[in-house]
């Protein structure tokens, strides 16, 4: 066994949020690893940026532009990717929101709602297609859904992102469970990151100075060193890995 097995040669991944950030980033990885990818997220333009970047390093890619909370939408985009590329043998589930952050007794429905249908409901159908398509060809897959420190602590004032990252990780646990031996499904928990996700944290200099104190290394990560761990759990290397959630936080929760 040598480090071919961290190779995704001959994979298709499809990579939701992959327009930007950290979804980006594990695309671009993906396809250095040697997996032929299909970016998904909402916006066109970023999205055909994704791709050329990928085209750029000499890898392969295509783009489908689609929403996560959007059912047919889904089922087309991995239409798409069968006509381009036969299968899908990789979903990553990064799209995700986070578009509240206050005392939970003022939060509306809505919003709540909202929140939990892109990253819970939304990883969950994405899920559900991928399997079913596995299924059908009688193949094999591994699923990486990115849950977040929130999915495995508190972080106060981010009620409903909090409840949707927990969601995340008991359908990792679950589906691991369900779906085994056939697909693996594990869950990747980023810690802070520097990402437009993040922005409004960084530029509120006391908040930020305050989450750093609480990273022991009393930093935000890049993107990339949140991709790795994604390409891991997506090959050969991660083989005997399912049901697990993968925390990569600066040691954010491991006090
Ligand atoms: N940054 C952090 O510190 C951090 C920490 C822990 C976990 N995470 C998780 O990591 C994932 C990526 O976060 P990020 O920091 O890279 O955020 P980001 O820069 O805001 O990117 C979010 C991505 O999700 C896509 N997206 C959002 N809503 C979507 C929808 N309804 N349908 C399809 N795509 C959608 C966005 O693309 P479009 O707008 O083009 O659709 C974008 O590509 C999220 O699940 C987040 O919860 C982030």
């Amino acid at each position: 066994m040598g480090l071919e097995r961290f190779s995704l040669d001959g994979r298709v991944a499809l990579v939701t949020g992959a327009s930007r950030g950290i979804g980006e980033a594990i695309a671009l990885e993906m396809a250095e690893a040697g997996a032929s990818v299909v970016a998904l997220a909402r916006s066109e333009g970023d999205l055909e940026a994704t791709v050329e970047r990928i085209d750029a390093g000499g890898g392969v890619a295509i783009a489908c532009t689609a929403d996560v909370t959007d059912g047919p939408a889904i089922a087309a985009a991995f239409d798409r990717a069968e006509e381009a590329f036969d299968s899908v043998d990789v979903l990553v589930n990064n799209a995700g929101t986070n578009p509240y952050f206050g005392d939970a007794k003022n939060l509306d429905i809505e919003t709540w709602e909202h929140i939990i249908s892109v990253n819970a409901t939304g990883a969950f159908r994405c899920a559900r297609e991928f399997a079913r398509r596995v299924d059908e060809r009688d193949g094999e897959g591994a699923i990486v859904n990115v849950a977040s420190v929130g999915g495995v602590v508190g972080l106060p004032y981010q009620a409903p992102y909090t409840a949707s990252k927990h969601a995340i990780v008991g359908l990792t646990r679950t589906l691991a469970v369900e779906w085994a031996p056939d697909i693996r499904v594990n869950a990747l928990a980023p810690g802070y990151v520097k990402t437009e996700f993040t922005e409004g944290v960084r530029d509120n200099e006391a908040i930020h100075e305050e989450l750093l104190d609480e990273i022991p290394q009393d930093r935000f990560a890049d993107p990339e060193e949140i991709a790795g761990t994604a390409v891991y759990l997506a090959g050969d290397a991660a083989s005997y890995a399912t049901g697990e959630v993968h925390v990569v936080d600066g040691g954010y929760a491991a006090h």
